[in-house]
């Protein structure tokens, strides 16, 4: 993919040069993916420029009226000189009272109404940056959403979080402000320009001799606090996360007595995060200053040259005015160029990490729903030579493994850790399809079902428990969305976590995770055994969801799952453990090891091959007598 880096260093290989930065943000092709977004919006855009021209027309009037209001003045004056008695009764400051007064009054005026079409022009771009902003957060979220496990695996959550906040938030700065700032330089350039060259072109040319400079030096500046403004950031961002590790490790830190040694840590830190933005207040400091200057010298010029040509008689007094109003009109829109060429460059950039992610799909591809295959209540599956093998370690994590799961049967899943049991689990859920071999659900591929179909019918508790920080109510209702209180009520009490529920002071109310109690891991697993039960699957894996439940729980977990495979429609249960005692009343117990089957049958028969499963069951027999 093309980046605006790589635009630049290809099409202009000095890309430091000024002419070379504004062809470039001319050419960033990353922001034309935009377009689409700007063309749907394009009422608000079309009306914003209308509006920026017309709030011109009005940032123009005051000079001329300055002009009008000189020159009356003026020739007042020398009428008022040559002629005695001109103006009759009336006197000469009574006239000028009033023609200052009415000048003064069309200025403000004029001020009034350039302001109110300001407002508008706010009202319609920046309003459109902020819908382009939302509808670009929500295709960014809804594409994570479609992604496989494998995209997760290879970005950080850190960085999916940044490119739909930060990068999402500089975009915006292009389609508000960069756009709105360029428009209005642009027209009131032209609208300054042509104005200046009417009324005299040699002054023109010459007043806007320190333009170019002006743009120089602010360029130049400008590049100097990009930099220093990134190292700051950069810094912050160091001190966001030590901040956050110490107090997500507080519990370490403390049972170290490290506090000390971290308090001077982080005081090293914040003191050279002091120094960037030392550095960064003196480079602005002189920003303002060498601004002022060239307005000044703009200023200088045009009076100076002005002078001669009133003495020639080519120009009038009012003419100087209105020119020195149109020089300082004219800076700070160029002032604001560099400024305005960074953030698009930057929304360059962020749009060029944004395309990055939309551009690329899940590798998992679903049938639509029209056409993918849906599951009745009961359904077999099948691994047939399956092997699996993670690309971003190369690890061969199943070779060549074949077993069945009957319709209402418990099949266990026994191995060491690393020996491929929940990579099993991600295949049967479809997190993943598998490099060699097939799944078949009721003797047909698992790719031909629909996604949502097949996701419903299996309730899945992971290895790593995640509950939100909702109540416990919604953490179960999470499985079923729409579910009544006594629904959750019966699921808790499957997972015989009822009881400590209704202990809570707000028992389904409570709200679990950083901003509430903290539930023990027992407590979090059976939780969410309850969010997978609540949907009633077809199919339920319990991917050693039960190591931190005490022996006695855990029995009457399984108690309350062997009678749900005594009612109608009986679930499959896919039990994973290394645990003997969860697994012996399985139906078959498959015993996985490095990532192959090594043995299987029910208890009493691995038990009598005296292989690796005996010698596991003598093993824990040890430890559990020992305990
Ligand atoms: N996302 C991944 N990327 C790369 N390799 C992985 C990934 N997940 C698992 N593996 C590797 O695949 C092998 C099987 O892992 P798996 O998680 O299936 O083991 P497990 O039997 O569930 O282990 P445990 O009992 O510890 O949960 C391991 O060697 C592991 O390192
Ligand atoms: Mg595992």
């Amino acid at each position: 993919m093309v980046t605006v880096i790589s635009i630049g260093e290809v099409i202009f290989p000095t890309k430091s040069t000024y002419v070379a930065r504004i062809l470039n943000f001319v050419l960033l092709k990353n922001l034309q993916s935009l377009n689409p977004f700007l063309f749907r919006y394009r009422h608000l855009l079309l009306g914003g420029l209308g509006f920026v021209i017309i709030s011109n027309v009005f940032t123009l009037y005051p000079a001329q009226i300055f002009r009008l209001t000189l020159d009356l003045l003026e020739s007042l004056l020398y009428l008022n000189r040559i002629e005695e008695n001109w103006l009759g009764s009336t006197t000469l400051p009574q006239i000028i009272s009033m023609t200052a007064l009415l000048s003064g009054v069309l200025v403000l005026l004029a001020a009034l109404l350039r302001g109110l079409f300001l407002f508008f022009t706010r009202q319609t771009l920046i309003n459109m940056s902020r819908h382009i902003e939302y509808e670009q957060k929500n295709q960014l979220y809804h594409h994570y959403q479609q992604m496989s496990r494998s995209f997760f695996r290879k970005y950080s959550t850190g960085d999916m979080m940044s490119r739909i906040s930060e990068d999402v938030g500089k975009v915006r700065m292009y389609t508000g402000p960069g756009i709105m700032y360029t428009i209005n330089t642009i027209t009131l350039f032209i609208m300054v320009i042509t104005t200046m060259l009417m009324v005299n072109v040699e002054l023109t040319l010459y007043s806007i001799i320190p333009l170019p400079i002006l743009c120089y030096a602010i360029y130049k500046v400008e590049s100097v606090v990009t930099q220093k403004s990134k190292h700051i950031q950069e810094k912050i961002a160091d001190l966001t996360a030590f901040t956050q590790e110490s107090y997500s490790g507080i519990r370490s830190i403390k049972s170290f007595v490290r506090e000390e040694s971290l308090t001077d840590l982080f005081t090293k830190e914040s003191n050279s995060l002091k120094e960037k933005a030392m550095e960064l207040v003196k480079v602005n400091a002189l920003f303002f200053p060498s601004i002022i200057f060239l307005i000044g010298l703009s200023t200088l010029i045009t009076v100076w040259i002005g002078s001669e040509q009133v003495i020639k008689g080519t120009l009038t007094t009012g003419n100087i005015a209105e020119f020195v109003i149109y020089v300082n009109l004219l800076t700070w829109p160029v002032a604001s160029l560099g400024w305005v060429s960074t953030m698009i460059q930057q929304a360059g950039a962020s749009q060029a990490r944004i395309l990055e992610f939309l551009e690329q799909n899940s590798e998992l591809k679903f049938p639509e729903p029209a056409t993918g295959l849906t599951l009745p209540p009961n359904f077999y599956v099948k691994l047939d030579r399956v092997s699996v093998r993670y690309p971003e370690t190369g690890i061969l994590a199943l070779k060549d493994i074949s077993f069945e799961i009957p319709p209402g049967k418990t099949i266990a899943l026994l191995g060491k850790t690393g020996s491929g049991k929940s990579t099993i689990a991600s295949l049967i859920l479809r997190l993943m399809d598998p490099d060699e071999g097939e799944i078949l659900l009721d003797a047909k591929p698992l790719k031909q079902y629909e996604k949502t179909a097949l996701r419903n019918a299996i309730g899945y508790v992971p290895q790593d428990v995640l509950l939100f920080s909702e109540t416990i109510g919604e953490n179960i209702a999470f499985g079923k969305p729409g579910a009544t209180s006594e629904e959750i009520k019966a699921a808790a009490d499957f997972a015989a976590v009822l009881s400590n529920i209704l202990d809570f002071p707000d028992g389904f109310n409570t709200i679990v995770g950083e901003k509430g109690v903290t539930l023990s891991g027992g407590q979090k697993q059976r939780v969410s055994l309850a969010r997978a039960i609540i949907k009633k699957p077809s199919l339920l894996i319990l991917d050693d969801s039960l190591s931190a439940v005490d022996t006695k729980t855990e029995d009457e977990i399984h108690s309350n799952i062997l009678a749900l495979q005594q009612q109608t429609n009986p679930p499959s249960v896919l039990l994973i453990s290394h645990r003997i005692s969860t697994v012996r009343h399985a139906d078959k117990i498959i015993v996985l090891s490095n990532g192959k089957i090594s043995e299987s049958g029910t208890h009493a028969e691995l038990l009598e091959m005296k292989g690796d499963y005996w010698n596991v069951n003598n093993m824990q027999s040890i430890e559990q007598e020992v305990w």
